[in-house]
């Protein structure tokens, strides 16, 4: 192996794990700061590792789409297979292929567009117990009503009271993943009497009682003729009877996809919808033009939103385009080189992980003016069609983009119109807002929000 290797330009790596530990303790600063040095690639090492971190659109392209099969998924999603297993967000190659062809007929519009009823049902249950003039944290707000949606909708079950319970349990599970992370973080598990390896163990038995709940509700339903709906576990279920080319689902796998989606198809977007309900808060002149097109749009405040009335919601969508920019709910993507690999001069060598960052491209002064500024009016059309693709990418994209995609607009763009019309927010005096970057970009000490009835 060569080791005249010519890196790109990046910090010193004479101290070594000086960059790992930088990167725990503050990734989306360091990330940042790496930037704004360095440009478009840069070059650090993490523990023993070579880490290349991109921030050119080309680049991005080149590894998501264009070369794609020459990556695999980085570490840190390695590291939740301790949770997810073999799911479509963690598995790779024939059988990664296999199971979104299984999975993507769930996510084509005209099934999402069956999904809207449960979405809608959902937000007006959850805004009518809200009490004007109180306080709710709304992250967990967030978090119990996306959890009810996709349950409902994808996975025909219905979740009982256990909201905060699997919060908890999601959020513990994600902090110990990060540990994990750290140089050396793997001996952690090997060390089987601290407390954090129980903790973990428990908060994955909590969620796993609730996916096992699920499958085997579904499963005496199907054994029993009652063939109710066509939900996606029904599906999975039926094929876990059908040979393929590499065998049968097993159930464990069954599992881990079922698991895959209560997790991933909940998370992101309660996020999502938090940032936004934050940013509305902060930004008076623009809740008051979205008032003005849910009024125009939709009429009195009681009256139901429908699946129609979405595409007509285009400050909306703006809205929820521009929250997603500033505060992506995945904030970082990696992969990790399979073969040799070039990006522009530099040999990128078998094993190094690649580091893209929707937080830091999606600020790029170069194609986003005042990037730090909320501003939903600047995803004009015109706008849109000249930003190169990979300058905004809160959904990833080529063969591994997100399968919820479609999902997550319907979702979000109707749970805002139908909580907007009804209620203003405004930050509980003296909460702090921080940043707090686990998978998935959630705010550090929830959101705590007033009610006020509009
Ligand atoms: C605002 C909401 C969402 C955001 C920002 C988001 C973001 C992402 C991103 C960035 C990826 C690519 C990860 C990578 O390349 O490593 C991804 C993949 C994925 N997402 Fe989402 N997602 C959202 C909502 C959803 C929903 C609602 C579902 C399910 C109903 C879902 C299910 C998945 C799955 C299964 C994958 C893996 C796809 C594959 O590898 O084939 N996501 N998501």
């Amino acid at each position: 192996m060569r080791s005249n290797i010519e890196y790109p330009p990046g910090p010193s790596n004479l101290i070594p794990y000086t960059m790992g530990r930088k990167f725990i303790q503050d990734p989306i600063k360091t990330l940042l700061v790496l930037s704004h040095k360095y440009g478009d690639i840069s070059h650090f090492k993490f523990g023993r590792q070579d880490v290349y971190f991109i921030n050119n659109p080309n680049y991005i392209e080149d590894i998501l789409v264009t070369n794609y099969k020459n990556f695999i998924k980085s570490r840190g999603l390695q590291i939740s297979k301790r949770l997810l297993g073999n799911g479509l967000v963690t598995s790779e190659g024939e059988y990664h292929d296999r199971q979104r062809h299984l999975i993507q007929p769930k996510f084509y519009p005209k099934q999402i567009r069956s999904y809207s009823d449960v979405m809608i049902k959902c937000a007006f249950k959850m805004c009518d117990n809200w009490k004007d003039g109180t306080v709710v944290d709304i992250h967990k707000e967030m978090a119990h009503v996306t959890l009810a949606i996709i349950s409902k909708s994808v996975l025909g079950y219905e979740v009982k009271q256990q909201g905060d319970e699997i919060g908890k349990s999601l959020l513990t599970c994600m902090e110990y993943f990060n540990r994990l992370l750290m140089p050396f973080g793997e001996l952690i598990e090997k060390i089987s009497i601290l407390p954090m390896n129980k903790e973990f163990q428990r908060a994955k038995d909590t969620l796993d009682s609730t996916v096992y709940s699920m499958i085997s509700e579904h499963r005496k339903n199907l054994d029993g003729g009652k063939k109710e709906g066509d939900d996606l576990l029904f599906t999975l279920l039926q094929a876990q009877d059908e040979e393929s080319g590499i065998g049968k689902m097993s159930d464990i796998q069954l599992r881990d996809e079922v698991m895959t989606i209560f997790l991933a198809g909940h998370e992101t977007t309660s996020n999502a919808l938090t940032w936004t309900l934050y940013l509305l808060s902060l930004h008076p002149d623009i809740e008051a033009k979205l008032d003005h097109e849910l009024h125009t749009v939709l009429g009195d405040s009681r009256i139901i939103p429908t699946i129609y009335d979405v595409p007509k919601l285009e400050y909306t969508e703006r809205i929820l385009t521009e929250s997603m920019r500033l505060y992506p709910p995945a904030w970082a993507l990696g992969r990790q080189a399979i073969n040799e690999h070039k990006i522009d001069k530099y040999t990128i060598r078998p094993g190094s992980i690649i580091l893209m960052s929707q937080y830091v491209m999606h600020r790029n002064p170069l194609y986003f003016t005042e990037p730090d500024l909320f501003y939903p009016d600047r995803w004009t059309p015109e706008f849109k069609k000249q930003l190169p693709r990979f300058c905004y990418f809160p959904f990833g994209g080529g063969i591994r983009g997100c399968i919820g995609e479609p999902f997550a607009w319907l979702e979000a763009i109707l749970l805002i119109s139908i909580i907007c019309r009804q209620w203003k927010m405004a930050l509980e005096p003296g909460h702090k807002v921080a940043l707090k970057p686990l998978i998935t970009l959630r705010p550090k000490h929830g959101m705590r929000m007033l009610l006020t009835r509009k």
